[in-house]
């Protein structure tokens, strides 16, 4: 088992409420748990982005249903990168909104290339990014 180390923190006494109640709603059972996880987050997302690491990543996209051509733009661009798009789903989210669900596994770089190319489409509503990687080179 790894060495553990007991250090001190000074927090706004707000804060460390609103931080208290988050750990509940997210079921810690400690603080120590919760401050660990998200140490490991900002370690993990630094790693990957800084050392381009390999990637599974997540696109999301909304558009209008009633723009077609934003479709082929869409699909020309997941072509262009076909080695990094694993699968994509395509919902039909209510009667004027799609949503497109872009599974990715890759560089890190080349995915948020993808993902920039895919978010500066006009007409895109909206656009998320989340990527993750197994953290085995950390703790
Ligand atoms: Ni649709």
């Amino acid at each position: 088992m790894a060495e553990l180390v007991r250090f001190g923190v000074s927090l706004d006494k707000k804060l460390l409420v609103a931080f208290d109640r988050l750990i509940a709603e997210r079921k810690y059972t400690n603080r120590s748990q919760a401050i660990a996880d998200l140490i490991r987050s900002m370690l993990i997302e630094r790693d990957w982005k800084v050392e381009n690491r390999k990637v599974a990543a997540v696109i999301t996209l909304v558009y209008s249903h009633h723009r077609r051509e934003l479709v082929n733009k869409i699909m020309d661009i997941q072509h262009d990168f076909q080695n990094l798009v694993i699968s994509t789903q395509h919902i039909h989210l209510d009667h004027d909104n799609c949503l497109e669900i872009v599974a990715t596994c890759g560089k890190a770089k080349q995915i948020m290339n993808l993902a920039n190319q895919l978010r500066a489409i006009k007409g895109v509503k909206h656009t998320s990014f989340t990527a993750t990687t197994s953290g085995k080179q950390l703790v």
